[in-house]
């Protein structure tokens, strides 16, 4: 009979700082689907296997999931009785639904007005307390790096390393299932941190040849918050894509090394071309994922139109987050497809199924 499934650290237990006695702090998060794309590529006529990791369907609809519960894990195993973070809005969800399921208090910075609303919902059920600032994301971060000095909190950014350990079992599932590691892997970067635990990942099950190969590490920004593309930080980083709005990415030293050592590139994209592949995975695949997600399929598809990802190769894509998060951009992009109202009446149904006919 197979087994129940009760998260990713009981799934990866023996690669992560856990003990027998660690009380586990879990939502059954990980255990995402891999889906490969049907339509796009054969839309853009070119021979390539492009999966995409969804994200979104873990607890509360980011990959933020897997590290929260390893970083809640190893706080309540300190003895921690309050967790704190800065957030573009989906660490602030997942934070504060680990620290309601393990019954400590959340602390969240966020950017004023800078957070989809549905993340902002999540957060206020979960019943975090919400500090909002008149500043960005990267000056909540360093506020939090200060007040974490100053007062009886564990920090669950990404800089915690318990994070990490946690984000890299998604590179550890996508071998898991596909048998071997893809040729590329593309996503999109904002504070660093997923990036660095894919590549932490995959290096991981190489050494121990769980798989022969490596992917490269394609790490995709927006036009308007692209430090590594840049080379050096960004002082007011702007983006529809707002989880991804970061000018000072943490984890910079980790991220260079996936890319340098996997051979892999950093580039940028309009707001307009992120936005056109959050609609082309929605409409042309049934995968609706949030705006700052669809980076790494805009930067695919780019790479892959210009020869730089060959024909033959086998790419995933990871999905960061749920479309259902920012309903607002979700009514932008179909501002033309407004539904009709009519009367309760059979012949004008009739007549509204003819006319889209
Ligand atoms: N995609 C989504 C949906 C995100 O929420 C984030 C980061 C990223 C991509 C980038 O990942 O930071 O590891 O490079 N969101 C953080 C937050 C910053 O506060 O929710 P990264």
């Amino acid at each position: 009979m197979q087994k129940h499934y009760t998260g990713l650290i009981e799934r990866y237990r023996d690669r992560l700082p856990v003990s027998k006695s660690t009380r586990i702090i879990s939502l059954c998060e990980g255990n995402t689907p891999l889906i490969q794309l049907q339509n796009i590529p054969r839309m853009i006529g070119k021979d390539v296997d492009i999966y995409v990791k969804f994200e979104g369907l873990n607890p509360t609809g980011s990959f933020k999931d897997r590290g929260m519960t390893m970083a809640v894990t190893k706080a309540v195993e300190a003895g921690s009785q309050a967790i704190i973070c800065a957030s573009t809005g989906n660490t602030s969800a997942s934070a504060a639904a680990y620290a309601a399921r393990a019954g400590i208090k959340a602390f969240v910075l966020i950017p004023e007005g800078k957070i989809a609303l549905g993340k902002l919902a999540q957060t206020l059920m979960y019943n975090a307390t919400i500090i909002q600032i008149n500043g960005n994301f990267d000056q909540g971060m360093e506020l939090v790096k200060e007040v974490a000095n100053h007062a009886p909190v564990s920090i669950v950014n990404s800089i915690n390393p318990f994070r990490l350990e946690g984000q890299k079992t998604a590179a550890f599932e996508i071998v898991d299932e596909l048998g071997f590691a893809p040729d590329y892997h593309c996503l999109p970067v904002g504070n660093a941190g997923n990036i660095s635990a894919y590549w932490k990942g995959y290096k991981e099950y190489a050494t121990e040849r769980v798989c022969s190969n490596r992917p490269v590490m394609c790490g995709y920004q927006a036009a308007g918050a692209a430090p590594f593309v840049a080379g050096h930080k960004i002082d007011n980083p702007e983006t529809v894509a707002t989880a991804i709005r970061i000018g000072n990415p943490q984890s910079w030293d980790f991220a260079i090394a996936a890319q340098q050592e996997s051979g892999g590139w950093f580039d940028k994209f309009s707001d307009e071309k992120i936005l056109a592949a959050q609609k082309m995975l929605s409409q042309f695949e049934g995968i609706f994922c949030e705006p700052a997600s669809a980076t790494s399929l805009a930067g695919a598809l780019h790479d892959i139109a210009s020869g730089k990802i060959p024909e033959g190769s086998k790419i995933v894509c990871t999905l960061t987050g749920n479309g259902i998060k920012d309903p607002e951009i979700a009514m932008q992009q179909c501002a033309d497809a407004k539904p009709v109202t009519i009367e309760a009446d059979l012949d004008a149904v009739k007549r509204a199924i003819l006319d889209c006919l």
